[in-house]
């Protein structure tokens, strides 16, 4: 999954693909929708400075076919889209370039469901709402499920326990080392449910108020310069919670955790690298399994947001890690192709149902 590189949206094998212009607000977007089989494509709008139009198209083309395989092993109801506008957010964001958008999205008649990405906050899904109704992530005070970070760390938490108990023989980082590069929205909440946990944390991050947020709150944390010192380090478990591309071959060559469970997307550099992580002996839980508490999270939204509904949901990451992490042992295949295999099956499976006519 999400290893293509053709900005042919034939090629990658997507539904449907819409430009979208608003000349007088500097609105130009494109919404990829990937897959409908599951049900309409859910995916956030990434807000984003591309260099071109081609690069911006490629990124949706990659984002929303990912959107389909999460989905479809979160359990959703949902099939696979993504959305980009092309531009500078801090120059050109403005609440008629946020509603002409949410007008486009409204002309898709509930094929594509918004929500939060890079660039994109609660508030601008608030504003997308004025025109439209299929946007989900919007603010508490507008019915919306807030911040998406909650359930992501936590489902982070489960996949890292299932990988534990698949590692370990028992599903608890009690008595671990785990190191968690990006103390963000999600990195914060994953710390806390470690420690918790009993587990031990090290962790770095780029940005100064995070480092020292994290001093404040838990001296215990053991703080290091940098990603690489923290992958060198002694740490059982590897937590990437910043930016993608995280394990390359540099990394992998000298990490010492036996597990890489983190909430970035689109961890693995290149094909090829779960079979490296694989041979070396490190189990990787697959990024868009374990991150998918997120998601989860806004679309509980479409049926009238309730916490504890969506956090079960979540919790459930932990089963379907566990599943993925059988299902590789028994087909000889690392985890990140038994997951691609899995949600395949659901997507051909529960989707093929939509050929019984309802009358
Ligand atoms: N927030 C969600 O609900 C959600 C859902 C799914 C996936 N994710 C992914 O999880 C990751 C973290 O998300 P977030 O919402 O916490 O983002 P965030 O922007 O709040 O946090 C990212 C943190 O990483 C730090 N960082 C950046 N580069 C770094 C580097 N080279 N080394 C160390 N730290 C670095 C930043 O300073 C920041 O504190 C992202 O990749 C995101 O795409 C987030």
């Amino acid at each position: 999954m999400g290893v293509f590189s053709s900005t042919d949206a034939t090629a990658t094998g997507h539904e449907q693909v819409v430009f979208c212009q608003d000349k007088p607000t500097g609105l130009k977007a494109i919404i990829g929708i990937y897959s409908t089989a599951l049900g309409p494509a859910l995916g956030g709008t990434r807000f984003y400075p591309y260099e071109s139009e081609e690069a911006a198209l490629h990124d949706v083309l990659e984002l929303s076919r990912g959107m389909a395989y999460k989905n479809a092993l979160a359990d959703l109801d949902l099939g696979g889209g993504k959305a980009v506008i092309w531009g500078d957010p801090e120059q050109i964001k403005s609440e008629a370039l946020l509603r002409a958008y949410g007008r486009f999205i409204q002309s898709l008649g509930g094929r594509y469901y918004t929500a939060c990405d890079v660039g994109t906050y609660v508030s601008d899904m608030d504003i997308v709402a004025r025109e439209t109704r299929y946007v989900t992530g919007r603010s508490v005070e507008h019915g919306g499920a807030g911040d998406s970070s909650v359930l992501t760390a936590w489902g982070v938490f489960q996949g890292m326990r299932a990988a534990a108990e698949h590692q370990w023989g028992s599903p608890t980082l009690a008595g671990r080392r785990v190191g968690i590069a990006g103390l963000g929205k999600v990195g914060k909440h994953l710390t806390k449910h470690l420690l918790d946990d009993g587990a031990a944390v090290v962790a770095t991050d780029v940005n100064d108020r995070a480092r020292g947020w994290v001093r404040n709150t838990y001296p215990q944390v053991d703080l290091v310069t940098d990603a690489a010192e923290l992958v060198g380090a002694d740490i059982d478990v590897y937590a990437p919670c910043a930016l993608g591309g995280a394990l390359n071959d540099e990394t992998v060559a000298v990490l010492r955790a036996k597990i890489v469970a983190g909430a970035a997307n689109n961890q693995l550099a290149h094909p090829g690298i779960e079979k490296v992580l694989a041979d070396r002996g490190v189990l990787y839980a697959p990024d868009y399994v374990i991150n998918a508490g997120g998601v989860i999270q806004v679309a509980d939204e479409i049926e009238g947001f309730n916490f504890e509904r969506a956090k079960l949901r979540a919790t459930r990451i932990f089963d379907t890690t566990r599943e993925i992490l059988r299902l590789a042992d028994a087909e000889g295949v690392p985890p990140a192709v038994a997951a691609d295999r899995l949600a395949e099956r659901r997507m051909a499976e529960i989707g093929r149902l939509r050929s019984i006519r309802l009358g």
